[in-house]
């Protein structure tokens, strides 16, 4: 007997994103400081087995859909593949996605889909090497490459790959959706969102959606094509005419809030509801104390009721939220 994850709003989420680590092989500016988070004790973290259960939950209870492996960088845990084939047992209709930065992902690619997982996006930002070790600094340009090369051959089309919008690689952008189109990658690009650990995100410097046509439209013809589905977080262009497209998720600009699909559980096993609320409802605490599966339904509901009504970044009373990208899972 399913009831949803529904909220005041008359939101249901059907989405669900499972952090699973705080950890990353990157530093991108946008995203963590140069010395990473602090670490999460690793009796904080959930286990796999605790993952599994939320997601077996997740759906059976609750309705969600699909299931989303973020960070941090999910494939820095040494058990991800582990995380991905209890998720499948558990739970085998639900759709298994993870977004990662490609770093490891040519080791790994063929055994996460032999666990169930059915989707990735990468996130790669730009092809020029110097750019790359600027905004990421670490220099694994060519480590995101052969994960997306090993990613492809695994199986794991279309594959999407995610850049966000930085003003010092805005120029590199040309290049990488040729890249993209050539092999067959659906790029998307990503306005910034000030949820970077540093708090140097200023509404006046973000390269907006606008700017990035401006910059594309002097190399590609770009079409709009209409939105496949409205909670889908991407408008899309067709490029030349088709079939190659690419996105741009206007998370500032355009808003998609009143569409939201999404819920939340961070590392240590808290549900948010919303990237940009501090209100977190602890998980961790029941699944380790004995509660049943329909308790732990019953507390994820009461959570999500309360999901707030969008991210208000343009709002005069705007707070940023306690935690960085890296700590609440992209
Ligand atoms: P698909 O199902 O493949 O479309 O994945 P996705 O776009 O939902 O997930 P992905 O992890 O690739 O996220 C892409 C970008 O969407 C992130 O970098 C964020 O910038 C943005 N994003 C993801 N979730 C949210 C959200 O809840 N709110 C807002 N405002 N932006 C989000
Ligand atoms: N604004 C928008 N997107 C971001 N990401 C990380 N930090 C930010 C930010 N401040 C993206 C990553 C990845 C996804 C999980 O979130 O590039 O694609
Ligand atoms: Fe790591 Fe992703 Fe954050 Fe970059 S955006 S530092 S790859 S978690």
């Amino acid at each position: 007997d399913v009831t949803g994850l529904v909220d005041r709003f008359g939101r249901v989420a059907e989405d669900l994103r499972i952090s699973v680590t705080e950890k990353c092989s990157l530093r991108c500016t946008y995203c963590m400081p140069a010395e990473g988070l602090p670490s999460i004790p690793r009796n904080d973290l959930l286990t796999a087995s605790e993952i599994a259960r939320l997601v077996g939950i997740a759906h059976h209870d609750l309705g969600v859909k699909e299931v989303r492996f973020t960070g941090g960088e999910p494939l820095t845990r040494a058990d991800m593949v582990e995380i991905v084939a209890r998720s499948h047992e558990v739970a085998p209709a639900i759709q298994i996605a993870m977004t990662t930065n490609g770093i490891g992902l040519d080791r790994k690619a063929r055994a996460l889909v032999d666990a169930g997982l059915t989707r990735i996006n990468v996130s790669l930002d730009t092809l020029d090497r110097e750019h790359f070790i600027r905004l990421t600094r670490r220099d694994r340009l060519d480590a995101v490459l052969a994960g997306i090369a090993a990613a492809h051959a695994a199986g794991l089309t279309p594959l999407k790959i995610n850049a966000v919008l930085m003003r010092e690689t805005l120029h590199d952008a040309t290049e990488l959706l040729a890249w993209a189109v050539a092999h067959d990658c659906r790029l998307r690009f990503i306005e910034q969102m000030p949820l970077d650990a540093d708090e140097t995100w200023r509404r006046d410097n973000m390269v907006d959606a606008a700017e990035l046509l401006g910059v594309l439209g002097e190399r590609f013809v770009l079409t709009p094509v209409a939105r496949e589905d409205p909670s889908a977080p991407a408008e899309q262009w067709t490029v030349g005419g088709g079939p190659a497209t690419v996105g741009i998720i206007a998370s500032v600009t355009r808003s998609f809030c009143a569409a939201c699909d999404r819920t939340r559980v961070t590392a240590e096993g808290t549900v948010r509801s919303c990237l940009f609320g501090d209100d977190e409802t602890d998980l961790r605490g029941l699944l380790r104390s004995g509660a049943t599966d329909a308790d732990i339904a019953d507390r994820w509901r009461a959570a999500m009721w309360n999901k707030q009504a969008g991210h208000g970044i343009d709002a005069a009373d705007f707070h940023r939220p306690a935690r960085s990208m890296g700590g609440i899972g992209g």
